[in-house]
């Protein structure tokens, strides 16, 4: 991600906790993030790519094994925010599963089902209810959680992830009624289909057949970047009266 050294570090000084930041959506931001100044935590189940964008980062960047559907993990990589840096400033929940489409309902599996709903949503909780313990006393904090288009729509993608990205904009909705109370914003950012490992293997698309596949659907088509512009926005202080909102980044199509 390209930021010329003459363009305004937007998140200088802030400390950043992105879950799932060691692929797609995540490993973006993580990268943006840090080019705009910010001490970055990537918190994500899969160690071996976690340390290696760390690494690519730099100094100011480090990682933390995190499985964001058990509590304990959240909370120490919450606390490792802390002790690392001494502040959480902003929480990107942005972890999330999906598995390939299985459009009928009779065809749905009980176990994949809770599974997307664990990650999804009980994932997104644990990250607001760990980042709010920290952020509360300093009455400052962004809230990010990523959801989906499938977050407004109907029947873009498996029952399980429809249902759990629908819940994560209540939610969203809710933590930022309460939390606005002690100067904490609350949004979630909705893509529409971005090439990230998760899509491309839920799709089974490749970079060849990319572009074929795109032309077929409506809409732009996304990068991780493009969404990952979305969350530097929502972490900035340029967003700063901006609470309890889905921003939809589609390209229009899904309005
Ligand atoms: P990805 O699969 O490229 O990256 C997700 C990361 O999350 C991976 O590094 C993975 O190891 C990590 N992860 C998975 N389960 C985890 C867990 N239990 N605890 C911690 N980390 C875990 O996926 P992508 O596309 O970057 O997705 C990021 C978010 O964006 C997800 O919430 C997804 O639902 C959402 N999204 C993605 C869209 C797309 O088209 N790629 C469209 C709309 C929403």
């Amino acid at each position: 991600v390209a930021v010329a050294s003459n363009v305004v570090k937007r998140l200088e000084g802030k400390v950043a906790l992105i879950t799932g930041a060691a692929n797609g959506i995540g490993e973006s931001a993580a990268k943006m993030f840090t080019k705009h100044g910010a001490n970055v935590l990537i918190a994500d189940i899969n160690l071996g790519k976690a340390q290696e964008v760390s690494k690519e980062l730099g100094p100011n960047s480090s990682f933390v094994i995190c499985d964001v559907t058990k509590e304990a993990d959240v909370e120490n990589a919450v606390n490792t925010a802390i002790s690392r840096h001494g502040k959480l400033d902003v929480m990107f929940n942005n972890a999330g599963i999906t598995f390939p489409p299985k459009f009928s309902i009779m065809d749905n599996d009980l176990s994949e089902f809770r599974k997307v709903i664990d990650v999804n949503l009980i994932g997104v909780f644990l990250g607001i209810k760990h980042a709010a313990r920290v952020m509360v006393p300093g009455r400052s904090g962004s809230i990010i959680n990523t959801a989906s288009v499938a977050s407004t729509i109907g029947g873009s993608a498996p029952h399980s992830y429809t249902s759990s990205k629908h819940a994560v904009v209540g939610l969203t909705k809710n933590a930022a009624v309460e939390l606005g109370q002690h100067g904490i914003r609350v949004n979630c950012i909705s893509p529409y289909f971005a090439a990230t490992p998760m899509i491309m293997k839920a799709l089974n698309l490749t970079e060849e057949n990319l572009s074929s596949v795109y032309s077929n659907l409506k809409g732009a088509i996304l990068r991780a970047e493009d969404v990952a512009e979305s969350a530097l926005f929502l972490a900035s202080d340029e967003s700063k009266y901006i609470s309890g909102h889905n921003l939809v980044v589609d390209g229009g199509a899904t309005v």
